[in-house]
């Protein structure tokens, strides 16, 4: 079964998921090195030269290709939600773990964290805290579970992801639980 972190850019879905790979020993993929590793290009260089659009399309691809029956966990990039068939996948694979944070905290990160790996805060805050909102209903939407990842560590959050992997095992059936 997949566990699935989704949430907006700075939520916290790639500390989280690497706490769990070293805590929880399970296996995590990172959906942005998926799509840079298949592209032979990072990030900056796919949205610079095929634009957004590509990009999604290349999120998609590289969803596909993951193993549908293993076990993982799985940090998605902030706009996989964009993507219906995406969301839909994500869903179909297991658990979707929503790590929401408010817009304050969030552009607090980024403003100390920059990185290039997200061409879209070259679109000025304005556009950023937009997009976030447009994208709120489809996290919503989306996840099976919501954890605001501001109000706890990430060793807190591990254990809390876990539980929501459990708790949807049981609920839905897994393979290996
Ligand atoms: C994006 C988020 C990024 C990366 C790309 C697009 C987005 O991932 O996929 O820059 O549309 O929100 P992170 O959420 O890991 O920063």
């Amino acid at each position: 079964m997949w566990v699935s972190l989704i949430g907006f850019m700075a939520s916290g879905k790639s500390t989280v998921a690497r706490a769990l790979g070293e805590h929880a020993l399970l296996d995590v993929r990172d959906l942005d090195t998926e799509i840079e590793d298949a592209a032979v290009c990072d990030t900056a260089g796919i949205f610079d030269r095929e634009g957004e659009a590509a990009f999604r399309v290349r999120e998609l691809a590289a969803l596909e290709r993951l193993p549908a029956a293993a076990d993982l966990i799985l940090a998605c990039g902030g706009g996989v939600v964009e993507t219906p068939e995406a969301c839909e996948l994500l869903r179909d694979r297991g658990a979707v773990v929503w790590l929401d944070a408010p817009w304050e905290v969030l552009r607090r990160r980024l403003e100390e964290s920059y990185v290039a790996a997200r061409p879209l805060l070259a679109q000025g805050w304005t556009d950023v805290e937009s997009r976030l909102r447009a994208r709120l209903p489809l996290y919503a939407a989306t996840a099976h579970f919501r954890l605001r990842s501001d109000l706890a560590e990430p060793r807190e959050l591990v254990s809390r992801v876990l539980t929501c992997r459990l708790r949807h095992a049981r609920r839905f059936g897994s393979p290996t639980t």
